[in-house]
Protein backbone atom coordinates (compact mmCIF):
# COMPACT_ATOMS: atom_id res chain seq x y z
CA UNK A 1 0.00 0.00 0.00
CA UNK A 2 2.98 2.38 1.22
CA UNK A 3 4.70 1.52 -2.33
CA UNK A 4 1.70 1.85 -4.48
CA UNK A 5 1.61 5.71 -2.80
CA UNK A 6 5.13 6.72 -3.37
CA UNK A 7 4.78 5.43 -6.89
CA UNK A 8 1.93 7.51 -7.37
CA UNK A 9 3.91 10.57 -5.95
CA UNK A 10 6.47 9.82 -8.10
CA UNK A 11 4.50 9.45 -11.07
CA UNK A 12 3.01 13.03 -10.04
CA UNK A 13 6.25 14.88 -9.72
CA UNK A 14 7.73 13.71 -12.82
CA UNK A 15 3.80 15.26 -14.57
CA UNK A 16 4.40 18.51 -12.89
CA UNK A 17 7.71 18.79 -14.22
CA UNK A 18 6.65 17.98 -17.87
CA UNK A 19 4.16 20.56 -17.37
CA UNK A 20 6.28 23.00 -16.34
CA UNK A 21 8.98 22.37 -19.45
CA UNK A 22 5.74 22.42 -21.79
CA UNK A 23 4.63 25.76 -20.52
CA UNK A 24 8.00 27.28 -20.58
CA UNK A 25 8.39 26.03 -24.51
CA UNK A 26 5.32 27.31 -25.62
CA UNK A 27 6.28 30.43 -24.21
CA UNK A 28 9.15 30.79 -25.67
CA UNK A 29 8.06 29.29 -28.82
CA UNK A 30 5.52 32.31 -29.08
CA UNK A 31 8.00 35.03 -28.30
CA UNK A 32 9.84 33.26 -30.86
CA UNK A 33 7.22 33.36 -33.28
CA UNK A 34 6.15 37.48 -32.31
CA UNK A 35 10.02 37.81 -33.17
CA UNK A 36 9.68 36.23 -36.35
CA UNK A 37 6.62 38.51 -37.00
CA UNK A 38 7.57 41.80 -36.03
CA UNK A 39 11.05 41.92 -34.80
CA UNK A 40 11.02 46.07 -34.50
CA UNK A 41 9.32 45.86 -30.99
CA UNK A 42 12.01 43.75 -29.65
CA UNK A 43 14.58 46.28 -30.64
CA UNK A 44 16.08 47.93 -27.55
CA UNK A 45 18.24 50.47 -30.36
CA UNK A 46 18.14 53.75 -28.32
CA UNK A 47 18.12 56.22 -31.47
CA UNK A 48 14.27 54.41 -32.10
CA UNK A 49 11.52 56.80 -32.82
CA UNK A 50 9.96 55.86 -29.16
CA UNK A 51 13.25 57.60 -27.05
CA UNK A 52 12.67 60.93 -29.02
CA UNK A 53 10.35 61.78 -26.67
CA UNK A 54 12.82 61.68 -23.51
CA UNK A 55 14.88 64.11 -24.48
CA UNK A 56 15.81 66.51 -22.28
CA UNK A 57 16.15 70.08 -23.02
CA UNK A 58 19.45 70.35 -21.20
CA UNK A 59 21.12 73.74 -22.89
CA UNK A 60 18.31 75.35 -21.65
CA UNK A 61 18.97 74.73 -18.31
CA UNK A 62 22.42 75.46 -18.51
CA UNK A 63 21.50 79.20 -19.92
CA UNK A 64 19.16 79.83 -16.88
CA UNK A 65 21.82 78.87 -14.68
CA UNK A 66 24.20 81.74 -15.28
CA UNK A 67 21.36 84.07 -16.78
CA UNK A 68 21.71 87.65 -16.35
CA UNK A 69 18.82 90.12 -16.49
CA UNK A 70 19.07 93.73 -16.21
CA UNK A 71 23.37 93.66 -15.76
CA UNK A 72 22.49 91.15 -12.60
CA UNK A 73 23.74 87.81 -12.19
CA UNK A 74 20.32 86.07 -11.21
CA UNK A 75 22.00 82.91 -9.05
CA UNK A 76 24.06 85.21 -6.89
CA UNK A 77 22.91 88.68 -7.31
CA UNK A 78 26.16 90.65 -8.44
CA UNK A 79 26.58 92.90 -11.40
CA UNK A 80 27.47 91.63 -14.44
CA UNK A 81 31.22 93.48 -15.00
CA UNK A 82 34.19 91.88 -15.79
CA UNK A 83 35.82 89.32 -13.75
CA UNK A 84 32.20 88.52 -12.99
CA UNK A 85 32.37 84.59 -13.60
CA UNK A 86 35.74 84.73 -11.26
CA UNK A 87 34.40 86.41 -8.51
CA UNK A 88 31.12 83.99 -8.78
CA UNK A 89 33.39 80.90 -9.07
CA UNK A 90 35.41 81.64 -6.00
CA UNK A 91 33.65 84.32 -3.52
CA UNK A 92 30.19 82.30 -3.61
CA UNK A 93 31.54 78.66 -2.61
CA UNK A 94 31.46 79.52 1.79
CA UNK A 95 29.12 82.57 2.01
CA UNK A 96 26.22 84.05 -0.15
CA UNK A 97 27.25 86.70 -2.54
CA UNK A 98 25.31 89.24 -0.30
CA UNK A 99 28.48 89.10 1.48
CA UNK A 100 30.17 90.76 -1.02
CA UNK A 101 27.75 92.79 -1.78
CA UNK A 102 26.79 94.72 1.27
CA UNK A 103 30.76 94.62 2.04
CA UNK A 104 31.90 98.00 -0.06
CA UNK A 105 35.70 98.70 0.62
CA UNK A 106 38.31 100.34 -1.45
CA UNK A 107 41.77 97.94 -2.63
CA UNK A 108 43.62 97.59 0.24
CA UNK A 109 40.67 96.93 2.06
CA UNK A 110 39.91 94.03 -0.30
CA UNK A 111 42.88 93.04 -0.69
CA UNK A 112 43.18 92.49 3.71
CA UNK A 113 39.78 90.98 3.42
CA UNK A 114 40.93 88.07 1.19
CA UNK A 115 44.01 87.77 3.15
CA UNK A 116 42.14 87.38 6.68
CA UNK A 117 39.85 84.67 4.85
CA UNK A 118 43.31 83.02 3.68
CA UNK A 119 44.17 83.20 6.97
CA UNK A 120 41.36 82.29 9.35
CA UNK A 121 39.12 80.44 6.69
CA UNK A 122 40.84 78.48 4.53
CA UNK A 123 40.55 80.42 1.11
CA UNK A 124 43.10 78.93 -1.33
CA UNK A 125 45.70 81.17 -2.96
CA UNK A 126 43.72 82.78 -5.70
CA UNK A 127 46.68 82.84 -8.13
CA UNK A 128 46.37 85.33 -11.52
CA UNK A 129 42.89 85.19 -10.47
CA UNK A 130 43.53 87.80 -7.23
CA UNK A 131 43.94 90.69 -9.50
CA UNK A 132 40.84 89.80 -11.61
CA UNK A 133 38.91 90.02 -8.36
CA UNK A 134 40.25 92.78 -7.09
CA UNK A 135 39.68 94.85 -9.72
CA UNK A 136 36.27 93.61 -10.22
CA UNK A 137 35.18 94.18 -6.80
CA UNK A 138 36.79 97.73 -6.74
CA UNK A 139 35.24 98.86 -9.73
CA UNK A 140 31.64 96.92 -8.84
CA UNK A 141 31.67 97.19 -4.91
CA UNK A 142 33.85 100.22 -4.39
CA UNK A 143 34.00 101.98 -0.67
CA UNK A 144 31.22 104.63 -0.29
CA UNK A 145 32.40 106.40 2.69
CA UNK A 146 35.08 108.33 1.10
CA UNK A 147 35.25 111.18 -1.41
CA UNK A 148 32.02 112.41 -2.72
CA UNK A 149 28.49 110.52 -1.73
CA UNK A 150 26.08 108.77 -4.48
CA UNK A 151 23.91 110.68 -6.27
CA UNK A 152 20.38 110.55 -4.69
CA UNK A 153 17.79 108.17 -6.09
CA UNK A 154 14.50 106.77 -5.20
CA UNK A 155 13.07 110.15 -3.62
CA UNK A 156 9.59 110.81 -4.20
CA UNK A 157 8.95 114.53 -3.84
CA UNK A 158 6.42 116.50 -2.80
CA UNK A 159 4.68 119.64 -2.86
CA UNK A 160 4.39 121.94 -0.19
CA UNK A 161 0.81 122.98 1.03
CA UNK A 162 1.00 126.44 2.81
C1 LIG B 1 36.97 79.09 1.87
C2 LIG B 1 35.73 79.76 2.15
C3 LIG B 1 35.58 81.19 1.65
C4 LIG B 1 35.73 81.65 0.37
C5 LIG B 1 36.04 80.85 -0.87
C6 LIG B 1 35.50 83.06 0.41
N1 LIG B 1 35.19 83.45 1.68
FE1 LIG B 1 34.65 85.29 2.25
N2 LIG B 1 34.39 84.63 4.14
C7 LIG B 1 34.52 83.33 4.57
C8 LIG B 1 34.09 83.23 5.94
C9 LIG B 1 34.05 81.95 6.76
C10 LIG B 1 33.69 84.51 6.34
C11 LIG B 1 33.10 84.95 7.67
C12 LIG B 1 31.61 84.76 7.51
C13 LIG B 1 30.86 85.27 8.70
O1 LIG B 1 31.42 86.03 9.48
O2 LIG B 1 29.69 84.88 8.80
C14 LIG B 1 33.88 85.38 5.18
C15 LIG B 1 33.59 86.72 5.16
C16 LIG B 1 33.67 87.53 4.06
C17 LIG B 1 33.36 88.94 4.06
C18 LIG B 1 32.90 89.74 5.24
C19 LIG B 1 34.14 90.20 5.96
C20 LIG B 1 33.79 91.02 7.17
O3 LIG B 1 34.66 91.81 7.54
O4 LIG B 1 32.71 90.83 7.71
C21 LIG B 1 33.55 89.40 2.79
C22 LIG B 1 33.37 90.80 2.28
C23 LIG B 1 33.99 88.27 2.01
N3 LIG B 1 34.05 87.15 2.81
C24 LIG B 1 34.31 88.34 0.67
C25 LIG B 1 34.79 87.28 -0.06
C26 LIG B 1 35.31 87.38 -1.40
C27 LIG B 1 35.38 88.67 -2.21
C28 LIG B 1 35.67 86.14 -1.78
C29 LIG B 1 36.30 85.73 -3.09
C30 LIG B 1 37.69 86.10 -3.25
C31 LIG B 1 35.40 85.24 -0.67
N4 LIG B 1 34.88 85.96 0.34
C32 LIG B 1 35.61 83.88 -0.70
C33 LIG B 1 34.97 82.28 3.82
C34 LIG B 1 35.24 82.33 2.47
Amino acid sequence: MKEHDNFKKQIRSIYNVLLVSCIMIFLVGILFVAYMVSPSSFSFNTDGPDTELVTLPLEDEEDDWDKIEDGIHIRTGLKDAEGLMVVVNNCTNCHSADLVIQNRMDREMWIETIRWMQETQNLWDLGKNEDIIINYLVTNYPSINKGRRENLSGIEWYTLNE
